[in-house]
């Protein structure tokens, strides 16, 4: 009924803002600060005024949407999506010129709403000093050493968990991608708060799975919304980051600026002065770059593996030497 009532509202809404949007394009001394003059924009539409073709996109599977602009328009076409003109490029030459060729020409943004979401203090949306000191964060908590000392027996205990809960379960068949985002979603956990138990794991899950649902959506906060559901089990996790340091700072012990034994302790390191609030987006951002990445590797790794025997029993080998030579 909540959603029902959500979707109502959220049609008028979007027939008013139509509707203003319309009357608005009809007066060229209002609109006309928006156009520009024949800009060389590839081939593609921009769809409704401000909504672009933000509707299209959200009404069918969002894979066949880029899938029948690629065929139409070619490897570079422009669309308009979640309130931003864009440019979509699908070819290796064109990712590498942005990337790589003409880097400097480009600076890395995101939707106003994925900001809101992840948190606009997150690294990914940051440039400057603040970025460079967040990447010197991480990458402490990261090093080489640092795993070694502090992660990997670790690591290798949620692995085997892992797989025997796997052997244990009754089903016929396993969906390694929901199995390794779950792998990789305990391994972020506990990279980021460490190896003593995590009090809050499984409802900081439960708000993680909630925003994941919402992230995708059609930024509407209406209350019965995903995203509005998204935003609210946001705020949850920030209130249980929050928590989390207010009990690492009356311990005081994990918190070493020198040596950090986990991700947060790396953040909440005394001579970094980073906020709470500031702490929690990177927290937040770090699960969200960190899971589905990895896990997606992972996944395609098994299935090279599967697929060429020879390679996985070189592999095996490797490892056998690794782990007794260790
Ligand atoms: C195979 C797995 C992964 C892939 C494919 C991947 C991919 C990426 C890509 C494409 C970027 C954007 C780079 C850019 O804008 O220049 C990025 C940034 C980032 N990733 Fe990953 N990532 C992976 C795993 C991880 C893991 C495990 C972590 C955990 C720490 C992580 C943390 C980050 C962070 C913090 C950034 C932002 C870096 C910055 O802005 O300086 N990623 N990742």
């Amino acid at each position: 009924m909540e959603s029902v009532s959500a979707l109502f509202v959220l049609t008028i809404l979007i027939a008013s803002l139509l509707a203003s949007l319309h009357f608005l394009c009809r007066k060229p001394s209002i609109i006309g600060r928006f156009r520009s003059p024949k800009l060389p924009l590839p081939p593609g539409t921009l769809g409704w005024p401000y909504v672009g073709e933000t509707l299209q996109l959200y009404s069918q599977n969002p894979n066949i949407f880029f899938a029948s602009k690629q065929k139409r328009y070619g490897s570079i076409y422009k669309t308009h999506i979640l309130g931003c003109p864009c440019v979509m490029i699908s070819s290796p030459e064109a990712v590498r010129s942005v990337l790589v060729t003409r880097a400097n020409l480009f600076k890395p943004t995101f939707p106003a709403s994925k900001e809101r979401m992840l948190g606009k203090q997150a690294i990914f949306f940051n440039q400057g000093d603040y970025h460079a000191k967040l990447r010197k964060l991480v990458l402490r908590a990261f090093s080489p050493e640092s795993l070694k000392n502090n992660f990997f027996s670790h690591i290798d205990f949620i692995a085997s968990s892992t797989l025997e809960s796997l052997l244990r379960g009754q089903t016929s068949s396993i969906n390694t991608f929901k199995e390794m985002k779950s792998y990789t979603f305990n391994v972020a956990l506990l990279s980021i708060f460490g190896r003593e138990e995590f009090k809050y794991r499984d409802h900081l899950k439960r708000c993680y799975y909630i925003l994941e649902q919402g992230y995708n959506s059609m930024p509407i906060n209406l209350p019965g919304t995903l995203f509005h559901k998204a935003m609210k089990a946001r705020k949850e996790l920030a209130a249980i980051v929050a928590q989390t340091i207010s009990v690492r700072r009356n311990q005081l012990s994990m918190i070493n600026d020198n040596d950090p034994t986990d991700l947060l302790a790396s953040f909440m390191g005394d001579a970094e002065g980073l906020t709470d609030n500031q702490i929690a987006d990177n927290v937040i951002g770090v699960i969200f770059a960190a899971r589905d990445t990895t896990a997606s590797v992972i996944t395609w790794v098994f299935k090279f593996l599967a697929d060429n025997p020879a390679v996985l029993q070189a592999v095996t080998v490797i490892i056998y030497h690794v782990l007794f030579t260790f």
